[in-house]
Parts: C-alpha cells; structure tokens; sequence
C-alpha cells in the first residue's frame, strides 16, 4: 500500500532538489524495493498533494515523468497505477533519464530558455518558441549576399561597423518604413542586435532603476525578462478586443506616473490583438497630453495575411512620442540579428552610447547581407512567400484545434502574426499543470501565464502555428489533446478517490 505520509519527514523543502524530483525518487524507491507493487493504485494527485502539503503540479509532474520513464501507467477514468512488469524498461534502467527530463517553465528567463531548448528536443513538435516557419528560411539568398559582400567589400566587411548602424542599410529602413507611412531621415534610424536588443536600449536609455514600465497585460515576455533583468518595476494594464484599456491606462498613469509605455498595436503577442485607428490615435493624444514615451514594437506589423493594413503608431506621430522597434527577424530570419529602432532628436545620442556600450556595433557582415537583400527584393518576396504559407498554417491550426483540443477550449482568429491564444478549460489541468505530460507526448508550447505580469491566464497556451509544417501542426494538436486527456481523467478521479 502506498503510504505518502511517510514522505513528508523526507521532502526537503528548502534544498536545491525541486520537490517533484524527490517524489519520483521516492515513488521509484518504493517500487523498486517491492513495497509498491504492479497494479497499486496511487492517490489522485490533488489528493496527494493536500496530504504532503506541496504544491499540484509537483505531483501532477512526477507522475508524468514516472509515466513517461514506464513506471506508472494511467487507464483514462480510473487513475493511476503501478505499472506491470515494464517498469525496467523504457529509460527505467537509465539513471540519467530524470537528468534531461522537462522542467515546468514559470519565471520569464527559465521560459524563454526552456522553451529554446523544448524546440530543439528531437522528437518533439514545438509550437512554443516565437520564429517563423523554418522551412522557408532564405538559405540560398542568404548565401550568395554573404559571398557577394565579400567579393565586392572584403575586409571591409569584417572590421567594427559603427554603432549607428552601417550607412546604406540605415538608409534602406528608412526607404522601408516611409512606405508604412513613417517619415523620417536615415539619421534617425539605428541598427540593432534583433528587436529585442532595440527594447532592451531603450529602457536602458530611458528608464533607471525602480522607474515604471506600463505594458499591456499580458505582454510579451521578452520585455518582462528585461524589465526585470533592469530592475524596473513593470505594471501591466488589461487589454480588450481593441488593446489596451486606455480608461486604466490614463488611471495609472495619473497615480504612478510611469516612464514609458511599451505596445504592440499589430498582433499582440501573445493575444493576436490589433488596435484599430481611432485607439490609436487615442492612446497617442494621451502619452502627448501627459508626456510619456512610447514604446513601440512593430515585429509583426508586416506579417498580416489577411484584412486591411492599419498605420503604425509612429506614422501618426506628429509630436515625436514614439520610439519604433522592429526587425527584419519575424519578416525573414531570426538568425541575422538585424533590428532598427526609429527615434527623434533628444533620444537618439543617449540610445547610440547605451548600443555602443552593450557590443559596440551590430555586425557589420550581416548589415551588408542585409543591406543586399533589401536592394534584392529578397526581402519582399520572402514576406510574401511566408504570409501565404501562415495563412495555410493558421487554418490547419484552426481545424486542428476544433478536432483536437478538449470541448470549452476557446481561442483566437488571428489576421496575422504567428500565434493562436487558446484558454483551455478552467474545469481541467492548468497550462503548467499539462506541460511535462505534453512534453512527454511529444509537444511543446508556451505557458500562459508567463506573459502576465501578475501570474494571471493559468488556463491560457500559446501556439506558434507558423513554425511547423501542415502535417506537424495536425499532430501537434493530437497530441495536446491526448496529454490533456490523460490528464483530465487524473483530475476526474480526484473527485472520487478513495484512497486517502
Ligand atoms: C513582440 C516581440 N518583440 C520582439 C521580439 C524579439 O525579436 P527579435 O528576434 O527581432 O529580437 C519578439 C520575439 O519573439 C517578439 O515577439
């Protein structure tokens, strides 16, 4: 008979050891000394839970590890048992098997590096991470931009570029953005490491440590990583079908007021949101009337595929209170690193001493590949190219989430951008609660709640349709939905167990 009153004198609470760990090392050492034999029924894992005063998700964890390591087996409706006589096979015998196991991602900085690391796990179809789809990278353009640079500029290309940004490719953004409506000079445009460094400048230049960084709630994650990285305090503000709720918004900013608002108008990350023009406008007479920059990130601005394209925040500002971040990383590739910011006067030194300071310059090789893929028409084609691809991929991903996903889950139609934001049922396992068994299945995505600022959305997932190829995102769904179920007839026994 299992006893788990037992394994409350040999938790470790304060040790380095997570606690669902030394569970499964606990359950594993009961089964391998004979005192839990095949076909023992364990607790329900609330249950379990309650009585070792730890938290669910240890147990609903350990459970899942020891299932997928073929020590548990879980018969749908009936619970959870010791397994037959397999329990030495199927990684079992491998000590190490724990070692490289999942962990449940729920701080911003272990989710972005869990989830890059769930992306590469061979085997496993991650919907977690935020690139568009892989198959389509621009190997071959790429390459020969690389080799024509160095025919054409030779050591040139590898030496320090300045810090501003390699000349004609500041001049090609400008060229760029003016047909988003965006008016200004190349001087005004600097070149970043990717978009997330052009985020990462400005609240370096703008903010110091303890200032307030008003966001929409939830947001995306890279920026909840810098804030705290920065030692700014962030405080998120509730969206709507529109974006973000501009009554709270003018509230806080009244009580607190902050020192930069951060947006994504076009296809929020990770809601899908798109702020129609009046809200725009709208948020732009309030950060003039109460002088607060805004920070805006356009990285999915160009990858709609469907409904009419809407102005960028920065094209309709007339009184200089926008900062534009965007990149050419969703457009195209990640691997290049390219991103620009857009500013006027008073920011743009203070910015160009913070890049120069964080790594100098961007590459000067990638600017110039860059540089020629924009004169190329590379990049125009390569966009087209991937917006149709999204829209087949969103489809897919719609079709499969209505077959798939447990009934009550709900989610968004985007218009564009890569993501899919689905709130699973509250009656089920929680986003965390379902990760390691999805892992386990053989998919990966990203935790809601990870994107609040104040742990909210437990129930929410966010799925990259665009990465993966059609049939990859079919299975990908079939599997969520098997992970879910196996773990809902846990859930559903709980209510009836008798064991404790
Ligand atoms: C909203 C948003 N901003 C910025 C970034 C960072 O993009 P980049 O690869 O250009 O640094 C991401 C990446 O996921 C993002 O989703």
């Amino acid at each position: 008979m299992f006893n788990p009153s037992k394994l409350a004198i040999s938790l470790d609470r304060e040790g380095e050891e997570p606690i669902y760990r030394q569970l499964i090392r606990y359950i594993r050492a009961q089964i391998e000394s004979g005192e839990l034999l095949p076909g023992t029924r364990l607790p329900a894992s609330r249950d379990l839970a309650k009585q070792l005063n730890i938290s669910r998700i240890s147990v609903v964890n350990a459970y899942a590890e020891l299932r997928a390591q073929g020590f548990l087996s879980a018969h749908a409706g009936r619970g959870t048992f010791i397994a037959g006589d397999n329990h030495n096979g199927n990684g079992a015998s491998n000590g190490n098997n724990h070692a490289s196991a999942p962990e449940t991602p729920t701080t911003p900085d272990r989710s972005i590096r869990e989830m890059m690391r769930m992306a590469r796990k061979p085997g496993v179809i991650s919907f977690s991470q935020g690139s568009p789809p892989t198959d389509f990278f621009p190997v071959r353009h790429l390459r020969d931009a690389i080799t024509t640079v160095l025919d054409r500029d030779g050591a040139r290309a590898l030496g320090y570029e300045v810090a501003e940004g390699y000349a004609p490719l500041r001049a090609a953004v400008r060229d760029y953005v003016s047909a988003l409506g965006i008016r200004c000079n190349a001087d005004q445009v600097l070149i970043t490491g990717g978009t997330q460094q052009a985020l990462d400048l400005v609240v370096q230049a703008l903010l110091s440590e303890n200032d307030i960084l008003v966001t929409e709630n939830p947001t995306y994650l890279g920026m909840i990583d810098i804030a705290r990285t920065r030692r700014v305090q962030l405080h998120g503000i509730s969206l709507d079908e529109d974006g973000i709720r501009l009554d709270m918004l003018e509230n806080f900013i009244l009580d607190h007021h902050p020192k930069l608002i951060y947006v994504m108008p076009t296809f929020q990350n990770p809601t899908g949101t798109v702020m129609p023009l009046h809200r725009r406008r709208q948020l732009l007479n309030l950060a003039n009337e109460y002088k607060i920059p805004i920070l805006e990130d356009a990285v999915y601005h160009e990858l709609r595929f469907e409904g009419e394209s809407l102005p960028p925040l920065k094209a309709l500002d007339d009184n200089g209170m926008v900062i534009h971040a965007s990149g050419f990383t969703k457009m195209m590739l990640p691997g290049i690193r390219i991103g620009y910011l857009i500013t006027d006067g008073p920011h743009y030194e203070r910015l160009v001493r913070v890049k120069q300071a964080a790594d100098i310059a961007t590459s000067g090789l990638n600017q110039r590949a860059m540089h020629l893929m924009l004169e190329r028409g590379v990049m125009a084609q390569q966009l087209e190219r991937n917006n149709r691809e999204l829209l087949r991929r969103r489809d897919v991903a719609l079709s499969s989430a209505a077959r798939h996903l447990p009934p009550g889950s709900k989610w968004n139609v985007p218009q564009g951008g890569l993501y899919l934001w689905v709130q699973l049922p509250k009656t089920g396992p929680s986003a965390a609660e379902l990760y390691v068994s999805a892992v386990q299945a053989g998919v990966a995505y990203a935790i809601g709640s990870v994107f609040y600022t104040n742990s909210c959305g437990g129930h929410r997932i966010r799925i990259n349709y665009g990465v993966n190829k059609p049939a990859d995102i079919e299975e990908g769904f079939k599997r969520l939905g098997r992970a879910w179920r196996e773990l809902a007839c846990d859930y559903a026994d709980i209510e009836k167990s008798p064991l404790l």
